[in-house]
């Protein structure tokens, strides 16, 4: 279950004798014993949706997504390793969470996937097979920073897409290796990544609006075979039948949102009945990670999930969370990491890890990790994370209408009790 650490380093460890230059860090394989993971990226552009922030509003909206698509192992047709960064946003970063003294270490730039290039000849995928789970990355970092975390997720039998907001997020790539400046979105939205929010001002209410708004063009988008198409849609990678799309949406999806992105899965949960059909909550996970709802103004049965820090931000350090928890009749649960940054729910604490030999100094420069994340040199916080969500989607998604549900939550109990042990306070 656990991932092959030792072995995994034994590996680094020879790469960095054969290339002199630039050593290159491996993310460990997904764990997922029947899927291997391909990743694809996709460019959707709604010409009738208004960009608030462009400085033309009649540009439309742009909005990136990478897609983390589940491969039946026997089909998978080889590995290959892709970056987890293209170049401009490893820089951003690079300096975002390392400091400048990160440039001459290219942290972020060295590090690849290691994933499935695509299907052997003749096979084919039917992406209506498995539910999928939307990753809402926080205001000013970006989607790949999540990517570990949704090829870990997309390994279990589902399809993960982690979304990129132009302008909320630090950089968002259109063109991605073009050069072109015109293609490259630098955030704008003036909320601070590293802080809980805390006013929820109109400079919040904006953010979010637009995120609900690029949600919609997303799940429309890939629930259309044409509009796949023209987004770039690689079926060496991902080769779906004619007219095929994501067609499962909305009944299958699920949300999981970090920092503004956990505003937005709350508040999705919540919801009565939504403006969109593609947004409708039903047996749909949502999960909040250190995120601040909106405020949830009179009862809901919706579950919650929340998982918080401590010290610093658990729901009773919220405005938003202490008068909305009231209201929350159906169940509610908060986790909290102890003692935890905001930054344990991304993919640093792993980064940390599999980068520590090459750049052992890494664990000093980063910014918004606390010790449990990374500094004292596990990934445990990663590793919490990734499973807590893929529990629940499992309880949600895999177990249910089972007779067997009892039995898989003690073996799932099992599994996890060695994480637990080094996840100290609930
Ligand atoms: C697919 O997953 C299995 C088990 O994790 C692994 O042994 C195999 O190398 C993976 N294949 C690719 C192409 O990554
Ligand atoms: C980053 O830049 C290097 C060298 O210019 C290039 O070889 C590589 O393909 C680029 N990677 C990405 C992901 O754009
Ligand atoms: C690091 O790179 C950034 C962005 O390219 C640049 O602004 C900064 O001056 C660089 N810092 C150092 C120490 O070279
Ligand atoms: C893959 O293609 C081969 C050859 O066409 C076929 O025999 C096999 O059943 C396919 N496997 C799957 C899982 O679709
Ligand atoms: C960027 O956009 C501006 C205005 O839309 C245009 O004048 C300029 O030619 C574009 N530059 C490139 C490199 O495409
Ligand atoms: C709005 O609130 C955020 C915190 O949620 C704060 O960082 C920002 O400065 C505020 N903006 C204005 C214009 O007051
Ligand atoms: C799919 O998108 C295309 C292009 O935007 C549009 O013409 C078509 O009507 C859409 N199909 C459906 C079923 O919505
Ligand atoms: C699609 O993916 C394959 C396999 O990685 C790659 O060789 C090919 O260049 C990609 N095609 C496009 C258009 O990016
Ligand atoms: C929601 O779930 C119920 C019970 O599982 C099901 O009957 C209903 O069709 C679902 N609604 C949607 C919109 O998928
Ligand atoms: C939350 O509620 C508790 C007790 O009801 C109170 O002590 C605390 O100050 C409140 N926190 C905020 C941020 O409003
Ligand atoms: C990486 O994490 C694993 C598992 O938590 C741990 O055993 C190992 O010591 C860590 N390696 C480094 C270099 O921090």
């Amino acid at each position: 279950m656990f991932l092959p650490s030792a072995l995994f380093l034994a590996s680094i460890s020879l790469l960095a004798h054969l290339t002199t230059s630039q050593a290159q860090q491996l993310l460990p394989l997904p764990s997922g014993r029947d899927y291997n993971v391909t990743i694809s990226h996709l460019h959707f552009h709604s010409p009738s949706s208004p960009d608030p922030y462009h400085p033309d509003p009649t540009a439309g909206r742009h909005v990136m997504i990478s897609v983390f698509y589940p491969l039946r192992k026997n089909i998978c047709s080889g590995r290959c390793y892709p970056a987890y960064m293209p170049n401009a946003t490893a820089v951003v970063s690079g300096a975002q969470f390392f400091g400048s003294q990160q440039n001459d270490s290219r942290i972020f730039e060295n590090i690849k996937f290691q994933a499935c290039c695509g299907v052997k000849q003749g096979n084919m995928t039917n992406p209506t097979a498995y539910p999928v789970v939307v990753i809402e990355p926080n205001v000013g970092t970006t989607r790949f920073l999540y990517g570990a975390i949704a090829q870990e997720i997309a390994s279990q039998g589902y399809v993960v897409v982690t979304v990129d907001h132009p302008y909320d997020s630090s950089i968002v790539e259109l063109d991605p290796g073009s050069g072109s400046e015109n293609s490259t979105a630098l955030k704008k939205v003036e909320l601070d990544p590293f802080v809980a929010m805390n006013p929820w001002n109109a400079t919040v209410t904006k953010a979010f609006n637009t995120r609900l708004s690029d949600l919609e063009i997303v799940t429309t988008s890939l629930r259309n075979y044409t509009i796949l198409q023209s987004a770039g849609l690689n079926t060496t990678l991902i080769p779906i039948p004619q007219n095929a799309a994501f067609n499962t949406l909305p009944a299958n999806t699920n949300i999981i949102g970090h920092g503004l992105g956990g505003s937005i899965s709350t508040y999705l949960s919540t919801l009565p009945s939504t403006p969109s059909p593609y947004l409708a909550a039903n047996s749909s996970v949502y999960i909040n990670l250190a995120g601040t709802p909106p405020l949830i103004p009179s009862d809901t049965y919706a579950p919650i999930l929340f998982f918080g820090l401590s010290p610093g931000f658990r729901r009773e350090d919220s405005p938003h969370w202490n008068a909305s928890w009231p209201h929350f009749r159906g169940d509610a649960t908060e986790w909290d990491l102890f003692p935890g940054q905001i930054y344990d729910y991304s993919d640093l604490p792993l980064i940390l890890n599999i980068t520590s030999s090459e750049y052992p100094g890494a664990r000093d420069m980063v910014r918004g990790v606390g010790p449990v994340g990374g500094k004292v040199g596990m990934k445990v916080a990663w590793e919490v994370t990734t499973k807590w969500v893929w529990a629940y989607l499992g309880l949600s998604w895999e177990w249910k209408g089972r007779a067997s549900v009892e039995r898989r939550l003690n073996e799932f109990v099992g599994e996890y009790q060695g994480v637990m042990r080094t996840y100290p306070r609930v």
